[in-house]
C-alpha cells in the first residue's frame, strides 16, 4: 500500500471549493438547494425543534487525578462516562489558557483572510486534507468551511499545508499540539487503567500514531434546521479533543435514540471516544454519533484534534481484555484498511463500525 499522510485520504471523493463563508457575505433569503438536508432524524428529534433542553455534558476534572480518594472516584466517573456517554467535558485540563486564547485569535484570523489566501491550501482532487468542503450523498454540502491537516508523524505533514501556514498560526498550532498531545496521553493511560488494560498495550497503540487537526468555521445560517454544519458521524480516532473557540454551542450527540444539543463550560475542552477506542476496548467504551447545527445569528468555530493509532499497525480488541468470558467483538484491522472501508461507505453515522463487528454467534458480519 502506498504511504499516505492522512487517515482520510485513502478514498476518492469530490471536494468542493465553494465557501459558505463567502456565500453569506451578502444576506441570503433562501438556502441554496445543495445545502438543504432533509434528514428525518434531524427534523423529528433534534432539539430545540423536538423540545429537548440543552444537556450539560458530564464533567471530568483532571485535578482530581491525584493519588488518594478522589483519584478512584474520578477514575470510576471517567470509566462510566466513556461507557454511557462516549463524550465528556474536561476541566482543569492543564492546557494553558493563553494558548487557548491564541488558538482562537489565530484561527479567527485565518478565516478572516481573503478567499484567495485560503485557497492556497485548497483540497486537492481525491485528498480530504486542506481547505474546503466534501460532497456528501447526492452532492449535498455541509454548512461549514473546514481545513484538515495531518500533524503527526511529522514526516506525513503535507508540504503545501502545515509548513506553509502563516507563521503565527503555525507556531500557535505547534504549541497547542504539544499541549493536547500530552493531555491525550494522560487521558488514554487513565482509560487503560480504568479498563484494566495493560498500560504497555495502550502506549504501543497511540505512540507515534497518526494525528490530525481540523479547524472548522460554521457561518450563521438563517434556517439552521434545513442544513447540517457537519453530517452525523462518529470519529475514526481513539479519542478526539475539541476546542470550541468562541463559546457558540451547536454540537449535538445521538444518545438513547434522541439528538441532544449539548452545552459546556467556557474553558472546558470536549473529549469523545472514537471508533478505534470502541474497538480497542472491545466495545466497552462507546463512540457516539454527533453532528453540528449552525447558529442562526452567530458564527461558530472549532478546532478538533484527532488521536489515532499507528497507520500500518492493526487495531483490534486489546489482547489483555480478551478471555473466554469476554470474546473479541471486532475483527483486527489496520487503520489504513479501516479508513478505506469507512470512507468507501460515505459518512453514515456509525454504519462502518457495525460492518466489522463480529456477530453474537462468532460469525464475521461482513462476510
Ligand atoms: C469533527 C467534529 C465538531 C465541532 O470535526 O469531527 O465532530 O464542534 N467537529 O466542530
Ligand atoms: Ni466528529
Amino acid at each position: 500500500m502506498a504511504a499516505t499522510s492522512s487517515v482520510e485520504d485513502q478514498f476518492s471523493f469530490n471536494s468542493s471549493s465553494s465557501s459558505v463563508q463567502e456565500l453569506v457575505k451578502e444576506p441570503i433569503k433562501t438556502i441554496p438547494q445543495h445545502y438543504v438536508r432533509l434528514d428525518h432524524r434531524q427534523l423529528v428529534l433534534s432539539a430545540p425543534y423536538g423540545g429537548h433542553p440543552s444537556q450539560m455534558l458530564p464533567i471530568i476534572d483532571m485535578n482530581r487525578f491525584v493519588p488518594g480518594k478522589d483519584f478512584d472516584a474520578e477514575l470510576e466517573k471517567l470509566h462510566s462516562t466513556c461507557k454511557d456517554w462516549g463524550f465528556f467535558q474536561l476541566v482543569n485540563h492543564g492546557v494553558n489558557s493563553s494558548i487557548l486564547k491564541e488558538v482562537k485569535e489565530e484561527v479567527e484570523g485565518f478565516y478572516k483572510l481573503p478567499l484567495e489566501e485560503k485557497m492556497k491550501y485548497k483540497m486537492r482532487e481525491g485528498d480530504a486534507e486542506g481547505y474546503g468542503n466534501i460532497e456528501r450523498d447526492e452532492g449535498k454540502l455541509d454548512w461549514a468551511d473546514r481545513f484538515l491537516m495531518t500533524t503527526n508523524p511529522i514526516h506525513k505533514r503535507k508540504p503545501h499545508l502545515f509548513p506553509e501556514l502563516p507563521s503565527s498560526l503555525r507556531n500557535t498550532l505547534e504549541s497547542y499540539i504539544l499541549e493536547v498531545q500530552s493531555l491525550g496521553k494522560k487521558l488514554l493511560l487513565l482509560m487503560a487503567e480504568a479498563l484494566k488494560m495493560e498500560e504497555r498495550e495502550m502506549t504501543e497503540c497511540f505512540e507515534d500514531g497518526m494525528q490530525s487537526l481540523r479547524m472548522t468555521y460554521y457561518p450563521p445560517c438563517p434556517q439552521p434546521e434545513l442544513v447540517m454544519g457537519i453530517t452525523p458521524h462518529s470519529d475514526c480516532s481513539l479519542i478526539t479533543i475539541l476546542h470550541q473557540l468562541n463559546g457558540v454551542d451547536g454540537l449535538h450527540i445521538y444518545k438513547d435514540g434522541v439528538w441532544f444539543p449539548i452545552s459546556f463550560l467556557p474553558n472546558a475542552l470536549v473529549v469523545n471516544v472514537g471508533d478505534n477506542l470502541e474497538i480497542f476496548s472491545n466495545g466497552m467504551y462507546r463512540s457516539i454519533e454527533h453532528k453540528v447545527v449552525p447558529n442562526a445569528e452567530k458564527e461558530r468555530m472549532s478546532v478538533a484534534f484527532f488521536i489515532n493509532p499507528k497507520f500500518e499497525v492493526g487495531v483490534g480488541p486489546s489482547p489483555s481484555l480478551i478471555n473466554p468470558q469476554n470474546p473479541p467483538l471486532f475483527k483486527r484491522f489496520s487503520l489504513g484498511q479501516y479508513v478505506k472501508g469507512f470512507f468507501s461507505q460515505k459518512l453514515n453515522g456509525k454504519s462502518y463500525l457495525q460492518h466489522i463487528r463480529i456477530a453474537d454467534n462468532g460469525e464475521d458480519k461482513s462476510a
